[in-house]
């Protein structure tokens, strides 16, 4: 078992919705199950006006509302660890503070955590190496939360002021998608079995299908994602992510160097998405719940996307001719992820049947009930042929006795690792703009009025009108 290394872990920004949500829950429960190393110090750095007291108080409370099971012995230990810096972040006295505050810990290894808004990652950067904080005996490593970037251009600009103050090696570019159990179970299905590889390809394969559907609304995040809208916020990056990882190479080795040099292959031969190859929509009022230009924080006539259905294509000679549709939105039916692989039907069929023979599938669900299933045909017993759909079913829940880490344990935990596999390079990033950019910029003129859906419904009719007009259906992901 995996322990992390001895160093301090400073969170930029910890008085906010990431810090209580997602990252002292994860290293709590890291401390919890004995994989955080002892020593390790947290620092909360941020502008609210807080003592060591009042943040332990604020966070215990977040912990108690977003750990289930916590547990106040345990948090007792860690409590003490941490510590709370006030400073801004253009502010080279908080940044010196920091500084010698670090120096009294006597940990020469240090983890520094962008958890505040994007506007201020390069500030941090140059604050952290303006008072020197990057050099020390020990390692420096920068974690940069999404979103990276507005755009190619912003990301690139990200990108040179990041390397102006830290090596590629220092640096861990978060994409938590990467970090969901069946994400990293994708590459062990695909390089740890011979089973799939050789039906991995358009050879069999007939559509890949991605489902990411969110039931919530804004909730809060109005004007955030009035600029983001949904290709920002999900397709530039965990959407992508799960295409690369479905579509890319075996690796010669599972490091951060050959996994992301297979993933970068990939979005280098995606065709660059064409305005024509997506529908977009945004949520109307419906079931009791506001439509999008009724959400705080956003305009009454806002053409904003909270839906998009896209074909991607893959030119290469594994996926040449295969479609790969992509799917999110908000306020959608319910809560669910999930790649299917939909293979295509036999070229021809020895039995008389009354009906059409429904192809087999590969589904990887990631949330919710993390699991994989195969759907194909099988004999219904008796006298004649009669076919019924047959499903083989894993289940991480019933397979594996134990809980699921949250992606952010599992990232925090490989960053005081050292191991950035599960992290995005400078030009993976950016190869993931280009991708998606002459959709942005079409989107960016705001031309159209999106294809409008009723909350709480699966999308805009236009999303099924795309496939159905290729013989081709979504499969739905609670099916
Ligand atoms: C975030 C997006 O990156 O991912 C959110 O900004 C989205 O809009 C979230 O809700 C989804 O993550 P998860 O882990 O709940 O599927």
């Amino acid at each position: 078992m995996d322990r992390a290394q001895r160093c301090a872990f400073i969170i930029f920004g910890i008085t906010g919705d990431l810090g209580a949500r997602k990252l002292l829950p994860a290293l709590y429960a890291l401390h919890r199950n004995g994989r955080l190393h002892p020593e390790t110090a947290i620092i909360g750095y941020a502008r609210s006006d807080h003592t060591d007291g009042s943040l332990r108080a604020k966070l215990e409370k977040s912990l108690e509302r977003f750990v289930p099971d916590f547990d106040r012995k345990s948090w007792a230990h860690l409590a003490p660890r941490i510590h709370y810096i006030r400073g801004g972040y253009a502010d080279a006295a908080g940044f010196a503070t920091l500084h010698n505050h670090l120096k009294g810990t006597g940990l020469e290894s240090r983890i520094l955590y962008t958890a505040t808004p994007p506007e201020v990652y390069e500030s941090i950067a140059l604050g952290i190496v303006g008072v020197g904080l990057n050099r020390s005996e020990g390692f420096t490593r920068l974690v940069i939360e999404k979103p990276f970037g507005t755009d190619l251009e912003s990301a690139r600009e990200l990108n040179r002021t990041l390397l102006q103050c830290f090596n590629e090696e220092q640096l861990y570019r978060i994409d938590h998608y990467l970090a969901k159990e069946t994400a990293q179970n994708l590459a062990v299905l695909r390089f740890a079995n011979t089973l799939f590889e050789p039906i991995w390809s358009n050879r069999s394969v007939d559509n890949i299908q991605i489902t990411m559907a969110e039931p919530m609304g804004m909730e809060g995040r109005g004007e955030f994602y009035e600029q983001a809208g949904v290709i920002r916020d999900v397709f530039q990056n965990h959407l992508l992510q799960l295409v690369a990882l479905i579509a890319m190479e075996p690796p010669s080795n599972y490091d951060a160097t050959s996994v992301r040099n297979e993933k970068v292959k990939v979005f280098d031969a995606m065709a660059p998405l064409k305005p024509d190859r997506a529908v977009l929509g945004q949520y109307v009022a419906s079931n009791g719940m506001p439509g999008y230009r009724e959400e705080k924080g956003v305009a009454p006539d806002s053409r904003q996307a909270t839906f998009a259905a896209v074909h991607f294509d893959i030119l290469n000679w594994r996926w040449s001719g295969v479609p790969f549709f992509v799917r999110s939105g908000k306020r959608l039916e319910g809560k669910a992820s999930q790649i299917v692989l939909q293979f295509k039907v036999p070229p021809h069929i020895p039995f008389t049947l009354d009906r059409d023979l429904k192809p087999d599938r590969l589904i990887l669900r990631l949330v919710p009930n993390e699991g994989i299933t195969i759907r194909f045909n099988g004999k219904v017993p008796g006298q004649g042929i009669d076919l019924d759909r047959i499903s083989l079913n894993f289940s991480y829940g019933s397979r594996f006795n134990r809980p699921i880490p949250d992606a952010y344990e599992t990232l925090l935990l490989d960053v005081m690792l050292g191991d950035a596999t599960l992290f995005m390079r400078a030009d993976e990033v950016e190869s993931q703009w280009r991708v998606v950019m002459p959709l942005i910029d079409h989107l960016d003129l705001e031309l159209e009025e999106p294809h409008f859906y009723s909350a709480g419904s699966l999308g805009p009719k236009a999303a099924y009108t795309m496939l159905t007009e290729q013989g081709r259906h979504w499969y739905r992901p609670w099916d």
